[in-house]
């Protein structure tokens, strides 16, 4: 099994979103043998996107700027990983209501016409096939509670990206209440047992 880890936190070390990414990867690899690829989005700082990037993805030739190929080819690389695995682990750490900047730069670096979607005469269509993901996303507050849950722009906003380029195979784990006393000190005792639940071997396998 090959496994692409994509780390977002801002944060070097103690991030709560890398550690549950880690615990889920740990389940995923449980007695088989894997390969874990980690793209740690802190370390490789993808700049915004801005118009050279548009340009360089819409009308890329041969001949074009070192800026140009040096954009296309990180592109390149990143949609790469994604096709070389089986399994993405995508750590997610809320800031501000939504995904870490640089997630979105991850996104906007992948998002490649005739690469990871097309348009058809019935609109757009997903090019990344047999993916599995798991979201690992780490929240001070609550958000899957129902007068929250128009709060959060993580979960959603990365499940309807990750639709636009055909993964629909989605699943997410929660550490939420971060912030919150009380809460906070069994967040992961929490989010350990419910990955115990969903990596349980069936009986008698
Ligand atoms: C700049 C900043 C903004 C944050 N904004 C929110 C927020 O809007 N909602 C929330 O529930 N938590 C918020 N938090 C708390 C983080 O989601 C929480 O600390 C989480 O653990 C961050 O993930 P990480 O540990 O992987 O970096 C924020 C934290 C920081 C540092």
């Amino acid at each position: 099994m090959n496994i692409l880890q994509i780390t977002s936190s801002i944060k070097e070390k103690n991030s709560h979103s890398t550690r549950l990414a880690g615990l889920i990867i740990d389940k995923l690899k449980g007695n088989t043998k894997a390969t874990v690829i980690t793209r740690n989005l802190r370390e490789t700082a993808l700049p915004h996107f801005s118009e050279i990037h548009l340009k360089a993805f819409a009308n890329h030739q041969e001949t074009d700027t070192v800026e140009k190929e040096k954009i296309i080819q990180l592109s390149d690389e990143l949609i790469q990983e994604i096709l070389d695995a089986n399994v993405i682990v995508i750590g997610i750490s809320m800031y501000n209501l939504t995904i870490p900047t640089m997630l979105k730069s991850w996104i906007d670096f992948i998002a490649r016409i005739g690469k990871t979607f097309r348009y058809s005469p019935e609109g757009s269509v997903g090019l990344i096939e047999n993916k599995k993901v798991y979201l690992a996303i780490a929240t001070g507050d609550i958000y899957t509670v129902e007068n929250q849950l128009h709060n959060d722009f993580t979960g959603n906003l990365m499940r309807a990206q990750l639709a636009f380029f055909g993964i629909t195979d989605v699943e997410e784990f929660r550490v939420e209440g971060l912030a919150i006393p009380g809460i906070k000190e069994t967040v992961f005792d929490r989010v350990v047992e419910s990955l115990e639940e969903k990596f349980r071997l069936p009986e008698n396998v």
